[in-house]
């Protein structure tokens, strides 16, 4: 009996040796590094791409990166994920040291898709990558990051190193969060004269609106969203800029958990300036109001969202903490 014990302690006392070494080695690598590829590219900056990447920017990169000083996109820090650590967003603007003047159109376009930096260095989802985002618009982003918009003028504002967290180390290092791969053919965008596949080209491709209204960014999956855990039912959790848990919105068309008594007009009220129907308080960060939106837009997402399987998932509404 005796000897079972001592036998067990040892197994007990290896399996935590291992595991703080584990440990110890996932905290020293950091997030891993990558071999990134180079992408020859050259943008053509005309005038259309311009005015479509700021509408796409102001939708999918001010959240993150516009300061609320400068009224550039020089930074912040990302309170609402302090889960990952300290984390800051970085300065996107023209200026060649401080800002992103010296990327190149390839070093950003590879970048954005797949979330290597051109020294390799792996960014974790705490910035989202866009994986399917037609290559017209990623062209247009990169062509509105160029322009002399006041949103990009150089700015000296230099953002702190981050300091990720435990967490963000060992999600990274287990392979739980990786690079997406670099698309190997071209992307094109939608056909917006079909209203359903117009709507599922935003909803899914361009603003990534099931990434969030799904259960978990952990159970998402990027090549075919549709088999997200969850699809478009809502309850992943998130935080406000305050640091307040909330959760994302059932808004599958179920009628008693989802969003199918809204009207359009009432979707579109929602999506564009975050009103709700009955008067119920404005809908919170990080649910944005999509204001640069067209109507038709949004009546596309509406359109799709008819096609997409209802979810009896029940999320809890919680507005006692604003
Ligand atoms: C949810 C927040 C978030 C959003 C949205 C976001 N970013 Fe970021 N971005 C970050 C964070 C955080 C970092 C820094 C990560 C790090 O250093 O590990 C970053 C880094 C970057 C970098 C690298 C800069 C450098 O010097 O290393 C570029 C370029 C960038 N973002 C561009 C964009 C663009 C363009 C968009 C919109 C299409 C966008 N980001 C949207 C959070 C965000
Ligand atoms: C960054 C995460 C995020 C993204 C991306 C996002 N949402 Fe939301 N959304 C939320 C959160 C969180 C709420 C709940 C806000 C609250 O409770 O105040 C919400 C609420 C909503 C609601 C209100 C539902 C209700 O029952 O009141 C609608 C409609 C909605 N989102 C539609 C969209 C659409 C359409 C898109 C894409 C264009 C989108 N959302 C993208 C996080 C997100």
């Amino acid at each position: 009996m005796k000897k079972i014990i001592k036998v067990l302690l040892l197994i007990v006392a290896a399996l935590v040796v291992i595991i703080a070494i584990g440990a110890a080695v996932v905290s020293y690598r950091g997030i891993p590094k990558y071999q990134a590829q180079q992408i020859a590219l050259k943008i053509d900056y005309t005038p259309a791409r311009v005015e479509n990447g700021a509408k796409l920017s102001s939708m999918l990169c001010n959240s993150c990166h516009l300061s609320d000083d400068t009224k550039k996109l020089t930074g912040r820090e990302l309170s609402e994920v302090k889960q990952f650590g300290k984390i800051f967003s970085k300065n996107i603007t023209n200026d060649p040291n401080a800002g992103i003047g010296k990327w190149t159109d390839g070093e950003l376009v590879y970048f954005l898709r797949t979330g290597l930096r051109p020294d390799g260095q792996y960014v974790p989802p705490y910035m989202p990558k866009l994986v399917h985002i037609s290559d017209e618009d990623m062209n247009s982003i990169i062509a509105f990051l160029r322009s002399d918009h006041p949103n990009v003028a150089a700015d000296k504002t230099q953002q702190p190193e981050c300091e990720p967290s435990f967490l963000a180390k060992f999600l990274t290092n287990i392979g739980a969060f990786k690079p997406f791969p670099y698309p190997d053919k071209p992307i094109p965008g939608p056909d917006t004269t079909d209203l359903v596949k117009h709507g599922e080209y935003i909803a899914l491709y361009q603003y990534e609106c099931f990434a969030c209204h799904s259960q978990d960014f952990a159970k998402n999956d990027y090549f075919k969203p549709e088999l997200s855990e969850g699809f478009f039912g809502g309850g992943n959790k998130m935080l406000t800029r305050e640091g307040n848990e909330l959760q994302t919105l059932n808004i599958t068309m179920d009628e008693k958990e989802g969003i199918g008594k809204w009207s359009e007009g009432e979707f579109v009220r929602a999506v564009k300036y975050g009103l709700v129907p009955n008067n119920k308080p404005a809908l919170r960060y990080p649910m944005i109001p999509y204001s640069n939106l067209s109507d038709k837009e949004v009546r596309a997402i509406y359109a799709y969202l008819k096609t997409v399987p209802k979810q009896q998932n029940a999320v809890e509404r919680k507005f006692a903490q604003r």
